[in-house]
């Protein structure tokens, strides 16, 4: 025989709602009062970029691009990403106004990229991956203006971690 409560629906209705608004508050309201979320690093600073600097407007050339579908932002404390840097941090993010960590890792992760090469290599890159690789999948973006290759390279160039982060150094 059931219990007399199973067919409150009063009662349903209202542990649904509490169920329901501790997954609001877990996932949209706590995370407001992490400070590991709300400082931002060093290397946040650093890519605070000015209104309309080159790296400002190369990093919506990325978003246009779509660089994305195929590159990460985002180094795991994991093993296989042990070579690619420091690891990323909720606060490396702060100014990122649409974060681009990602998942798909087509291509290489691109998080600390600006220390990997210089901007000429960059910029040979872009117009034509394959030069350095051969059968490379990356599309030729030589098809872009000149001035959008250079805002992409100074926005990739910008992709290092600050100084303090790369010593392992507190308050990165
Ligand atoms: C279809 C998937 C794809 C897309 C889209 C793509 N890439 Fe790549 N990218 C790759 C692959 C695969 C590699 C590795 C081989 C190579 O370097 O060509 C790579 C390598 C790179 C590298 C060198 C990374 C390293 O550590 O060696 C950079 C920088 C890069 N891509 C930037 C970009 C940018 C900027 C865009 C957008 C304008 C872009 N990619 C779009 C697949 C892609």
């Amino acid at each position: 025989m059931a219990n007399q409560s199973e067919k409150n629906i009063g009662a349903l209705l209202g542990g649904a709602i509490a169920v329901f608004m501790i997954g609001i508050i877990g996932t949209c309201v706590l995370p407001f009062f992490d400070s590991s979320i709300n400082t931002p690093t060093a290397t946040a600073k650093l890519k605070n970029y000015l209104p309309n600097s080159a790296e400002a407007r190369g990093r919506v050339v990325y978003i246009k691009e779509g660089c994305y579908w195929c590159h990460s932002q985002s180094v795991r404390p994991v093993k296989a990403d042990s070579k690619l840097g420091p690891v990323s941090v909720p606060g490396d993010y702060y100014y990122d106004k649409i974060p681009l960590i990602m998942t798909q890792r087509t291509g290489p992760d691109l998080t600390w990229v600006g220390s990997r090469y210089s901007p000429e290599w960059q910029y040979e890159h872009l117009n034509n991956p394959q030069k350095f690789y051969n059968g490379s999948i990356m599309p030729k973006y030589n098809y872009l203006s000149e001035q959008d290759k250079k805002d992409l390279v100074a926005y990739l160039m910008s992709l290092k971690p600050a100084p303090a982060a790369k010593a392992g150094a507190a308050g990165r």
